[in-house]
């Protein structure tokens, strides 16, 4: 052999080596109409091999002090992620949660997360319902020694991130992964913004509803016109209670971590879309069907006094609805169901044998 074949040969076979190194490769994205441009943190960027690790912590219970417990216990796909019909989830020492348990989709977006916005990401939220005692109440040490246990783990540790190494770092970094590859944005909704599906009448008179300032004037709060995340993903006070005394506040929001009074009352501005899965309805589930959240929105908004300026129509307690108006709302909530997302295979529970 000619030392140019074997030069040529040898770094043929070397091209072929690397290719086959265990490496990353970047997670594809969904094209997103209508949506804003995702924010990317480039510090966790979202790798296949990343999500499909995230995917498995998710679901795995060894990560609670008694194994009883995984993020997708209150997490359920096919509720949105949300913990429908709950109002409250049950934590793992039994008692009553305190808040109602959110639907996870399009989070990137948000600024802060839960519904007071006390965690500043999704990464940095994820030590919160670790540590919890009603939630899975473990401790890193613990937590990654269960994982170690596994030995399924050492090559999805190795393909994410090349060592198999197991840390607290990899470990959020893995399900912050795999939480921001939960999008939303294949209902019937988005066919017909694009006109691949007809909305009927009664779904078409909801968003004409729900778009009009005169009318239901919820897109200050909830866009669906333009902005397809359905959300301003910011806080507000909606006006769901008589308080006007703002130390009077059972549950003060996001005032009690911004220490502003005035914020107290704010709660995290949640998407529309999904909301059919997911009752029942505000942080605190306290409306069980959108009937309910619709007759509020309606008729029963309470003025007080930091109430969220956008909600312009509450000096007369709300939008006044006609008789058929609410119905034709929900009918149009109704086309934001994702039935592609609930059902997506990449999100499952991988523990479980394949439907
Ligand atoms: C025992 C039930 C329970 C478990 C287990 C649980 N969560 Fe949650 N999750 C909740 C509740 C309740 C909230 C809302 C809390 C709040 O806002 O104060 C929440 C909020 C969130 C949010 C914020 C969403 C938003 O819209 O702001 C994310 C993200 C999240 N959870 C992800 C996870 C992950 C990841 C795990 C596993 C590490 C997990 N959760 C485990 C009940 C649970
Ligand atoms: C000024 C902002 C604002 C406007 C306007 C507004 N909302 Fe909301 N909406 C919120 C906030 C904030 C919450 C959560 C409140 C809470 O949990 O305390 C919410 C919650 C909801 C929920 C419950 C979602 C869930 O997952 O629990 C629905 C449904 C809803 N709004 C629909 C509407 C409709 C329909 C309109 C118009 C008639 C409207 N909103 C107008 C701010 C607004």
């Amino acid at each position: 052999m000619n030392r140019r074949v074997l030069y040529i040969f040898t770094g043929i076979i070397l091209l072929i080596s690397l290719g086959n190194k265990p490496g990353q490769s970047p997670y594809a994205f969904p094209g997103l109409l209508f949506f804003p441009k995702m924010p990317i943190d480039k510090s966790n960027p979202v790798t296949k091999e990343g999500a499909l690790l995230g995917r498995y912590l998710f679901y795995d219970s060894s990560l609670s002090s008694d194994s009883s417990f995984s993020c997708g216990s209150c997490h359920k796909q096919e509720y949105a992620f949300s913990d429908s019909p709950n109002r409250f989830s049950s934590g793992r020492t039994g008692e009553k949660m305190l808040r109602n348990t959110p639907a996870l989709y399009n989070l990137a977006w948000y600024p802060t997360l839960f519904w007071d916005g006390r965690a500043s990401s999704i990464e940095n939220q994820i030590s919160f319902p670790l540590h919890a005692v009603n939630e899975m109440d473990i401790d890193w040490t613990r937590a990654i020694n269960r994982i170690k246990q596994n030995s399924a783990y050492n090559h999805l540790f190795e393909n994410a991130f090349d060592s198999h190494e197991i840390d607290s770092t990899k470990i959020i970094k893995a399900i912050g992964q795999f939480v921001r590859t939960l999008l939303s944005y294949q209902s019937k909704y988005d066919s017909a913004i694009i006109k691949n599906a007809h909305f009927t009448r009664d779904e078409y008179a909801g968003f004409v509803i729900i778009t009009d300032q005169t009318k239901g004037d919820c897109m200050h709060c909830h866009p669906t016109d333009g902005n397809s995340l359905m959300t301003t993903t910011r806080f507000s006070n909606n006006g769901l209670d008589a308080i006007d005394d703002l130390n009077n506040y059972s549950d003060k929001g996001l005032g009690a971590i911004t220490g502003n009074p005035k914020q107290n009352g704010w709660f995290k501005i949640p998407s529309l879309r999904n909301v059919a899965l997911t009752a029942p309805y505000m942080h605190d589930g306290r409306f069980a069907t959108l009937e309910e959240v619709m007759n509020f929105y309606s008729d029963s908004v309470h003025n007080v006094s930091n109430i969220d300026p956008k909600m312009e129509l509450a000096t007369r307690h709300g939008a006044n609805l006609t008789a058929t108006e609410p119905r034709q709302v929900i009918a149009f909530l109704n086309t934001m169901t994702d039935s592609a997302f609930i059902t997506n295979s990449e999100f499952s529970n991988p523990f479980l044998p394949k439907k």
